[in-house]
């Protein structure tokens, strides 16, 4: 299979590693990206000899978030007929084997939200992370509002999710969103030993170890996901969605009408 927005290879013939790239675009995540990074992630689950999958970006972005040009000009039909994230974000959650975020540097919007998908993030130390989509007339469409929460408390999701600030390594890591934060010239090595690490266990418990906690995690995720989701469309719906994603693509600071 050969992809043109990430890169795909195998370390010690055990070990999945996925690669964004689109490093012009800070990897923003457009829709060829996200169905073949769903793509990559299933072969690598199918693949009897991979015990664990390592997702990872560039040094200065993991990923910058959705793709603001590809969907300022959305109506809410595009987003609710089209299912727009649903249709192709969701594969990573099915995927039973571990699935590593090596972070470093931006992982915004759907970057963060990437990124919190996965089974756990290790950060290098110039990672940071945030919500911004308040700042673009929207709110977070991936599970933001969902996972961030259960990651870092309520305190810090609300302030994140409504000032759009960023959090560093050290904050993250304090507030538990990242397991482990390291040099960045360490971040593969880190993931790569983890990831290591787990292809030596019993693939069955990994699976069923990896199972067990998503379930303490979720409880009725689902639903929130899917209420957000519903938001997140209706917001495609309004002038300020439309401003503010304009804005961004022209350079200029949004002026929002609150219509
Ligand atoms: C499209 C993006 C992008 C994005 C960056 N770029 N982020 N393009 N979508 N999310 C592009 C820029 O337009 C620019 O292209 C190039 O990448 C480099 O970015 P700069 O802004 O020049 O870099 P810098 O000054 O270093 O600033 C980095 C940054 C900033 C702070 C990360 O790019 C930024 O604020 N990006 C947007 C972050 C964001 O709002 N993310 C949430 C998106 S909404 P050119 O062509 O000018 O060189 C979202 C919704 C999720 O994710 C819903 C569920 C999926």
């Amino acid at each position: 299979m050969s992809y043109e927005l990430i890169t795909v290879r195998v370390e010690a013939g055990k070990v999945g590693i996925i690669t964004l790239n689109r490093p012009k675009q800070l990897n923003a995540l457009n829709d060829q990206l996200m169905s073949e990074l769903g793509t990559a992630l299933q072969a690598f689950d199918a693949d009897s000899a991979i015990a664990c999958t390592i997702l990872t970006g560039s040094e200065k972005a993991f990923a910058a978030g959705a793709d603001i040009g590809a969907m300022a000009s959305y109506s809410f039909a595009d987003a609710y007929k089209g299912d727009f994230i649903t249709r192709n974000w969701e594969q990573i959650r099915s995927v039973r084997k571990p699935v590593i975020a090596a972070v470093s540097g931006f992982a915004l919007g759907g970057g963060c939200e990437l990124a919190m998908m996965c089974d756990f993030i290790i950060a290098a130390d110039n990672a940071k992370f945030g919500q911004p989509e308040i700042k673009l007339g929207i709110i977070p469409g991936a599970g933001g509002t969902q996972r961030l929460p259960r990651a870092v408390g309520k305190a810090k999701a609300m302030d994140m999710a409504l000032t759009g600030r960023m959090m560093d390594a050290v904050e993250a890591e304090r507030a538990g969103l990242v397991s482990r934060v390291v040099p960045l010239d360490k971040l593969m090595d880190e993931a790569l030993g983890a990831a290591l690490m787990i292809s030596e266990f019993s693939q069955i418990a990994v699976m069923a170890a990896k199972e067990s906690v998503n379930r303490a995690f979720e409880g009725s995720l689902s639903d929130g996901v899917m209420f957000e989701r519903r938001l997140f469309h209706a917001l495609f719906a309004t002038a300020d969605q439309k401003e503010g994603m304009d804005a961004f693509v022209n350079k200029r600071k949004a002026n929002f009408s609150h219509q």
